[in-house]
Parts: structure tokens; C-alpha cells; sequence
């Protein structure tokens, strides 16, 4: 179990915990606000990707970490799951992707979501989250989108060594275009740090 972590830039101690699939349905509204928040979402969204969320919560290998303060109240969170053919994001991918797609997806773990809390932003609990969901995965990559921009969440996933698949890639329905990216797993290791592994949770 690691040692929870001082970070927020204040005094309050954030774990990276495990969410188990069973206490995801008392967590679901906790992290729909995060979501809406953070990707400044109207908070109508948030209901609608909560369901998303529970039925990507069968698939093989799905994970879910959260950044919880002291007090319990969730900071961020990531979830995902391995990639295969038959889901709506890997078979849309697939054909956008230029290069060696069985390389990249042919045993992926696809990030579904990562968000943190706006206030709680850059004080390196995205990168925990990451890092944490990624440990000791049996998977060859990580895959995911992310609208394009110059923002901390691309800055993050260069720091972390993710490639390019494909560019301004526009899904059905959203007008956004995003970066499809993978990085080769495991993560390169923080400088200085080891692995983060989750707190168990225990309520
Ligand atoms: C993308 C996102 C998850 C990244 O999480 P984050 O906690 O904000 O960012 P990181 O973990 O990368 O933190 C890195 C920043 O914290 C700083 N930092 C890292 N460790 C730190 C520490 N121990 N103490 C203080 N600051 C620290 C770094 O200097 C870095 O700053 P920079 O990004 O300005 O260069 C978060 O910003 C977010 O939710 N954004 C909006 C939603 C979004 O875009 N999600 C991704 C969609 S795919």
C-alpha cells in the first residue's frame, strides 16, 4: 500500500485509491461533477457518460482510480479497460489510425477518462491517476483521444512518452477535433519516484 502523498499545494493528504466496480454506483454522481467540471461540459452530460461509465465498468481488465483528499471527497479520477474490436472507440480508431495498428491496439489499454478537479489542477494528481492505472498492466500500450489545444493534458501525455497515431480526428457526434495517442507500457518511471500503488477502498 503506498503511502498517501501531500499535494494540492495544501495541507490535506490525496490518496490515489482503487475503486472497485461494486462502489462505483455511490461514486457515479462524485465523479460525473468532476467530469462536467473539468471539461467544462454542460452538467447534463454528466448522467448520460455516468452510463457510459457502468457499462464499460464489464469489460476485460476496466480499472478505476481516484484521487481522494482526507475527508474522502473525490479530487479525480481515470478509468479504462482493454481495447478490442467490437467497441465503438477501437473500431472507429482502428481505421483513423495510420502505421502499425495491430502494434498499437492489438493489446491496448484504452484510458476512457481522466479528470481532475479544476481547482485541484496542476499539482500532478493527473499524472498519479496515470501512473497508478497503468501499474502493472499486462497490456503492450495505452491508447487514448483528447481534443486537440495546447493544454496541461497534452503536456502531461508528452511527459509521458505518448506517440501520435492520428491528428484532428473528428468522432460521430462532436464537432471537436481530437489527438488519437499511445505510449508503449510500462510507463517510463518518474524521476526519482517508484510505483504508486492504490490504497485499497475501504468504505
Ligand atoms: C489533464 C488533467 C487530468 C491533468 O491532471 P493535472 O493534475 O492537472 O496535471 P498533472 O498531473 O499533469 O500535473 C502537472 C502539473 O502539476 C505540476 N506538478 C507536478 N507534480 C507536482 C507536485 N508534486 N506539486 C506541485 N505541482 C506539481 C507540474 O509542474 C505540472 O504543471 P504544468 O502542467 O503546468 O507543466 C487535468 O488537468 C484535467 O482534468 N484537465 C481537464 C480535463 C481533461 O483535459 N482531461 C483529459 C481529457 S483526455
Amino acid at each position: 500500500m503506498a503511502e498517501p502523498t501531500r499535494a494540492g499545494g495544501g495541507a490535506s493528504t490525496i490518496a490515489i485509491v482503487d475503486v472497485p466496480r461494486s462502489d462505483l454506483p455511490a461514486r457515479l454522481s462524485e465523479a460525473m461533477a468532476i467530469y462536467v467540471a473539468a471539461m467544462g461540459y454542460p452538467s447534463s452530460s454528466g448522467p448520460q457518460r455516468g452510463t457510459h461509465l457502468m457499462r464499460h465498468a464489464s469489460f476485460d481488465s476496466f480499472r478505476f482510480r481516484a484521487a481522494l483528499n482526507a475527508e474522502g471527497k473525490m479530487l479525480g479520477f481515470g478509468y479504462g479497460y482493454t481495447s478490442l474490436p467490437g467497441q465503438w472507440w477501437h473500431d472507429l480508431v482502428t481505421r483513423a489510425i495510420s502505421g502499425d495498428t495491430e502494434h498499437w491496439l492489438g493489446h491496448a489499454f484504452e484510458l476512457s477518462e481522466l479528470h481532475v478537479t479544476p481547482p485541484a489542477q496542476g499539482t500532478g494528481l493527473g499524472e498519479r491517476l496515470l501512473r497508478s492505472l497503468a501499474d502493472g498492466l499486462p497490456h503492450r500500450t495505452m491508447v487514448l483521444s483528447t481534443p486537440e489545444g495546447e493544454n496541461r493534458a497534452w503536456r502531461l501525455y508528452r511527459r509521458m512518452g505518448f506517440y501520435d497515431l492520428a491528428r484532428n480526428h473528428l468522432f460521430p457526434g462532436d464537432h471537436r477535433p481530437f489527438g488519437v495517442l499511445g505510449a508503449l507500457l510500462p510507463f517510463p518511471p518518474p524521476t526519482g519516484a517508484g510505483s504508486e500503488e492504490p490504497t485499497a477502498l475501504s468504505r
